[in-house]
């Protein structure tokens, strides 16, 4: 493998999309033990062996599992030692989500295009090379240490980046039919959602496509502020969060406390059929959220009719919420690790393009009983 970093020539031209992204190209986290993680993935979400980098690869640093399940790929990434950017990370947040990646057809004019607009740099463009071709990467800084990495492999026939090797395992759990990142939402600090949206519109072009204020989402206590961030195509959506004052701590203020900054609270997932998808997670002992069986009660008059039998619904606590142009079917993970910070959320969507507004109380009485548990509310 080898390294360039590419010369950049000064060009700004302003067009209709002057960032087009065809996607998340895969979320790298920054976890304690990278080996046990991808255990957990693979077996408990279902995730593939792809690739690996690490000593035995030339990288002498740290260690890197690839797992892919669908179009989704994550990358999980410990460090050999400390006193590094990744030890940091992660004794100060925990594990956690340090990369969105996002795809291009040209990374070199997706970092002068967001540098241009005032992005701040994290990777100059650099091309890396094997016998497979050709990936280049870039990348920019965004809320708390999060970063974007623009990845151009249009080039490239390899299994993942060059660097890496396959990953050949006889340990291959099944999928549970988890497709693509659906949106990743990002929790800001007090006062710093609107600053924010303003990034994601000026250096990135994208749009404030929904917004959610405190009236909306807020229970007695867990309050908090929401606007959702889309990019032109709408393949790439980010919600951004920031606290609002309730009676008590917002649950957002709690993921600010114990992730010790702003960072994604979670990552949501296509399936299409939640049914069978959740009842295999919870086989596999993911957890999930859960509302009152009340909720069922009611939730029919709420949103009309569905094509899904409820009881099933009913028993993995499935949520159900309709907008103008469909429904969507929702639940949400606890926390994956011990600090109260990253989940998931599994959606599958039947027209509906909304986040589940009219689940957010129900919901949010649920999570307040849990950071109550936690003794942080
Ligand atoms: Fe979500």
């Amino acid at each position: 493998m080898s390294t360039t970093t590419i010369a950049t020539k000064n060009t700004s031209t302003a067009t209709a999309d002057f960032l087009p992204l065809n996607g998340t190209d895969y979320i790298e986290f920054y976890v304690g033990n990278a080996k046990q993680a991808a255990h957990f993935y693979k077996t408990a979400f279902g995730f593939q062996s792809l690739a690996y980098a690490g000593p035995e690869t030339g990288m002498m640093d740290k260690v890197s599992y690839v797992i892919r399940q669908n179009k989704l790929t994550f990358v999980l990434t410990t460090p050999l030692k400390t006193n590094n950017e990744i030890a940091d990370h992660i004794y100060k947040h925990g594990d956690g989500v340090k990369v969105l990646a996002l795809m291009v057809d040209d990374a070199t004019d997706a970092w002068k295009q967001t540098i241009a607009r005032g992005g701040k740099s994290y990777k100059e463009p650099t091309a890396l090379k094997d016998e497979n071709g050709e990936v280049i990467l870039s990348g920019i800084h965004t809320y708390g240490d999060t970063v974007h990495i623009f990845v151009e492999r249009k080039n490239y026939k390899g299994v993942f980046i060059p660097g890496f090797k396959k990953w050949e395992s006889n340990y291959n759990p099944t999928s549970t039919g988890l497709l693509y990142v659906d949106h990743c939402v990002g929790n800001v600090d007090w006062n710093q959602m609107d600053p924010w949206v303003k990034f994601y519109e000026e250096v990135l072009g994208f749009k404030n496509i929904l917004s959610f204020d405190d009236k909306d989402i807020s229970t007695e206590y867990s309050a908090l502020m929401s606007k959702v961030m889309s990019n032109g195509n709408g393949y790439v959506k980010f919600p951004i969060n920031e606290p609002a004052e309730g009676k008590k701590k917002s649950q957002v203020e709690e993921y600010l406390d114990f992730y010790q900054g702003e960072g994604v609270q979670h990552v949501a997932i296509a399936t299409a059929n939640i049914v069978e998808t959740v009842a295999e997670l919870q086989k596999r002992g993911v957890e999930f959220l859960k509302v009152p069986q009340s909720y069922y009660d009611t939730v029919l008059d709420r949103v009309g009719q569905i094509e899904e039998e409820l009881s099933p619904l009913r028993e993995l606590g499935i949520l159900i919420d309709r907008d103008d142009e469909g429904y969507l079917l929702q639940i949400f993970s606890k926390p994956v690790e011990d600090r109260p910070t990253l989940f998931f959320e599994i959606i599958q969507r039947k027209g509906a393009q909304s986040f589940g507004k009219g689940n957010f109380k129900a919901l949010f009485e649920a999570l307040e009983r849990e950071q109550a548990a936690r003794g942080n509310l």
